[in-house]
């Protein structure tokens, strides 16, 4: 499929389930004491790199941006879907919400002090994720820290529906830590941890932390 194709029905699919999905995901981070300390180490490492604001890509109805403001991390949002960008300014007012593809993200250089994708690289297929890849280490300041959160496994699934039973028509794309961690490299970043768990969040989840390489001279 070539890539609108795939973005028009992921978006069309998160618009329709955004609400749900909300509803579901609203509460989480309270049962997943792991991911929740993830996320305090990447804000430790935001800190202990200057600080600066942070783009949580396919940030969904906004709980991870949350959750990083209130560690005292500059986060703000972005998502492909309008309806999960509508749900993310309901439920999080005050805090900075875009529509946004990270496929053409539409950041500066240099311009972030951290990137999160929390479980949002799901839906981009392999043969894109080299370039998706070089847009983060463009946007991502040198030195600047990576966090990805995403399913373990091998194989790609056709979802049909979810969230409440509505209907959705995405690829969730499973992959080995290894894996990613490859197109990291490749892509300019350096990865320094990396650790899977199960947890209400995943049945076998993936985080992966990674650095932002110096630009060879
Ligand atoms: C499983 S949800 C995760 C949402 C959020 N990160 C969370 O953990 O609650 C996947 C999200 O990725 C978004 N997404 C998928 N492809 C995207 C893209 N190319 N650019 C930006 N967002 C995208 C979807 O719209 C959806 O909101």
């Amino acid at each position: 499929m070539d890539t609108e194709g795939w973005l028009a029905d992921t978006r069309t699919s998160y618009d329709t389930v955004a609400t749900s999905y909300a509803d579901e995901v609203r509460d989480l981070l309270d049962q997943t004491p792991c991911e929740r300390a993830a996320l305090t180490l990447f804000a430790d490492l935001v800190r202990t790199t200057g600080g600066g604001p942070v783009a949580d890509l396919g940030c969904g109805p906004g709980r991870i941006t949350a959750y990083l403001c209130g560690l005292g991390v500059d986060a703000f949002g972005m998502d492909l879907s309008p309806a999960m960008i509508e749900a993310a300014r309901r439920d999080h007012p005050g805090l900075r919400f875009e529509v946004g593809s990270m496929t053409d993200l539409d950041l500066a250089d240099a311009s972030v002090a951290g990137l999160v994708a929390w479980y949002s690289l799901i839906h981009v297929p392999d043969d894109e994720i080299g370039s998706v890849f070089a847009h983060f280490r463009r946007a991502l300041r040198p030195g600047g820290p990576l966090l990805l959160g995403f399913h373990v496994g091998d194989e790609s699934r056709l979802k049909m529906q979810g969230y409440g039973g509505h209907p959705m028509k995405v690829y969730v794309h499973r992959r080995q830590p290894g894996q990613m961690a490859a197109w990291l490299n490749d892509a300019g970043f350096t990865v320094e941890a990396q650790m899977t768990l199960s947890s209400a969040e995943s049945t076998l989840g993936g985080i992966l932390f990674a650095r932002r390489r110096p630009a060879v001279r």
